[in-house]
């Protein structure tokens, strides 16, 4: 069942996005070299308790954690751990946040400090790839146009596509109907709708596809543990047309000329 929000809704999805899209610019100006995703973890919770507004992966089906932290060849859902930064990582943070009943979902691979071209080009077309994919995210349209859009996009450059995770619809629930794949064909799936709220987040390896999870059951990794890059936004159909609810601004406005 596919929930399609009221505008009064989508204004309470908005705020949401709004705090999860300063969650991740607070966390940019504390992503470098020496610091540890446990300190992340601790800045983001005080962060987001602060604006008032509750971290939705903590205890989200047993996950320990506000954030997920993706350094290198973690694809999705790491936990924060003692591990520190280096010069030339690359970490995903990704994280939900719950304000007023509704959800915000957003993620950012940052650099941390110089990274080689081969990485940072790596991010530059994840994060192209989301933006094919919300192109596509218009009334009428198909789900499989937007897995199509990003599929088309990765695979050309190179690069190959995550298939066991994938995007999804967001409202009071931070996973709703229907699933986003990264990956599929023009034409199929679930038709969009004005109302529609949806996540779209690829997952782009720089080596095979293949992924495994490890032995704590979350932590989704490549399986030739090369790395790879994830972008998300939130997105709504408003009058047949879609509308990024996130922001990367926040991030922008920390890393400037640092910025993806
Ligand atoms: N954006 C991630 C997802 O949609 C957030 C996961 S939070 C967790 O899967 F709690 F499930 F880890
Ligand atoms: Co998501």
């Amino acid at each position: 069942m596919i929930y399609l929000k009221t505008p009064e809704e989508i204004e309470k999805m908005r705020k949401a996005c709004a705090l999860v899209s300063q969650t991740l610019g607070e966390i940019a100006k504390w992503v470098a070299p020496g610091v540890t995703t446990n300190r992340i973890e601790s800045i983001a919770r005080e962060f987001i308790h602060d604006n008032g507004g509750k971290a939705a992966c903590l205890g989200y089906g047993g996950f320990p954690a506000a954030v997920c932290y993706e350094v290198n060849e973690i694809v999705v859902h790491g936990f924060p751990s003692n591990y520190t930064l280096r010069e030339g990582d690359i970490i995903g943070t990704d994280t939900v946040v719950e304000l007023d009943g509704y959800n915000g979902d957003m993620c950012y691979t940052f650099p941390v400090g110089e990274v080689s071209e081969e990485l940072l080009t790596l991010c530059r077309t994840t994060k192209e790839s989301l933006y094919k994919g919300i192109e596509q995210c218009r009334e009428g349209k198909r789900i499989g146009d937007i897995a199509n859009a990003v599929q088309t996009y990765c695979e050309h450059r190179g690069y190959s596509v995550v298939r066991e995770m994938c995007g999804h619809g967001i409202g009071r629930k931070m996973h709703e109907s229907p699933e986003v794949p990264n990956y599929g064909r023009r034409g199929t799936g679930p038709v969009i709708k004005n109302g529609m709220c949806i996540c779209i987040e690829p997952m782009i390896n720089l080596g095979s596809r293949n992924v495994v999870i490890e032995r704590d059951g979350w932590t989704c990794r490549t399986k030739d543990r090369k790395p790879s890059a994830h972008y998300e936004h939130t997105i709504a159909v408003i009058n047949g047309e879609p509308e990024i609810l996130t922001s990367f601004e926040p991030v922008a406005e920390v890393l400037k000329d640092r910025f993806i």
